[in-house]
């Protein structure tokens, strides 16, 4: 069946199609056009992300993985029985298993995540491997206080939030988030923070352009995902995947870029890319320890210890709610 004409070219789609659409008609009118990073996770998106994650150029989350067993018992010593792990942008869950294992004391794991298959997936995963646990998983964009199920609100919280998802995003909406978090968590809560560190750039873009083209299919798997959801006419063949260290700014910038003069309709609409022109879709920021911990300050929280991994390539933040 065929939508009728829509006013708006918002109005032609559902609802939860509407903020995708608005965002992506906000960010192909802007110079430089961009686009959130939030919206590759569809199916197929956190497919390969998890592929991303086993990569061997991808050192994150094995040096991540590394802090995590090594220190999951410090981690959670102090954590109350009947406590709660509620987990930002949990994705696979998979490095939580660490922590679970250490925490057999837990009344519930909370995983919020904006993809409903990577948490579908994950609690069948680990609903097998820990019988016993209670997990909640909740399709919720972090951004926004996070509303754990009325029967664990009044239960102390640990926040987790690995990944270096954190580093998608502006240090000044850094401050903004864990502001958030500390609403989702309440007080005398933790929160257990993953940050990559700044190192050589050659290592950094190799992270982001790997020789397999896993990273490249993932960032242009947005376009697919316009082109399906929101009416788009993206020509895959005509952009091309492109990684490169802003060493003034210490981030990997991620964008695709048009290989040419073309025309693109979305959302109903037409959008121009001149040849090189290109759509600014990520942003991994990169912090030396006490640049996090200035971030974390002055969003309120008290940075208490930090963790690295043997080469000293990632950090693991522990922050205490005053
Ligand atoms: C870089 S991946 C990290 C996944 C996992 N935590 C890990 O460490 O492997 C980012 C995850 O955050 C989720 N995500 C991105 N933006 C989000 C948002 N605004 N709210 C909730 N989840 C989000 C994605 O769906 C994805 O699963």
């Amino acid at each position: 069946m065929t939508r009728p004409a829509a006013a708006h070219p918002l109005e032609a789609f559902a609802f939860a199609d509407q903020a995708f659409a608005a965002d992506v008609i906000d960010g192909l009118s802007r110079s430089p056009k961009s686009l959130s990073p939030r919206y590759f996770y569809d199916a197929l998106g956190s497919d390969l992300f998890e592929r991303i994650t086993q990569l061997p150029e991808y050192y994150l989350t094995l040096a991540e993985a590394s802090i995590l067993k090594a220190r999951a018992a410090e981690i959670a010593h102090g954590v109350p029985p009947g406590g709660v792990l509620l987990e930002f942008g949990s994705g696979s869950s998979r490095k939580t298993e660490f922590l679970l294992d250490a925490l057999p004391q837990l009344a519930a794991y909370v995983a919020a995540d904006v993809s409903e298959t990577a948490l579908d997936d994950a609690r069948r995963r680990l609903a097998t491997l820990y019988p016993s646990l209670d997990i909640r998983p909740i399709v919720a964009d972090f951004s926004h206080p996070i509303e754990c199920p009325p029967d664990l609100a009044e239960r102390p919280r640990i926040g987790f939030f690995p990944g270096s998802t954190i580093g998608n995003l502006l240090p000044a909406d850094v401050i903004r988030l864990l502001l958030v978090m500390g609403r989702s968590l309440g007080s005398n809560s933790r929160l257990i923070v993953g940050v990559d560190i700044k190192k050589d750039a050659p290592r950094l873009v190799a992270a982001y352009n790997d020789s397999a083209g896993v990273t490249a299919a993932f960032n242009l798997n947005l376009l697919t995902r316009i082109n399906r959801e929101l009416g788009g006419s993206f020509d895959l063949t005509a952009f091309q995947h492109r990684a490169l260290y802003n060493a003034q700014e210490g981030r990997i910038e991620m964008h695709l870029v048009s290989l040419k003069d073309l025309s693109v309709k979305a959302v109903g609409r037409q959008f121009h890319f001149r040849a090189g022109e290109s759509i600014h879709t990520e942003n991994s920021y990169k912090y030396a320890v006490e640049e996090f911990q200035g971030l974390a300050i002055s969003a309120g929280w008290i940075p208490r210890r930090v963790w690295l991994d043997e080469d000293r390539l990632f950090s693991l933040h522990e922050l205490i709610a005053p």
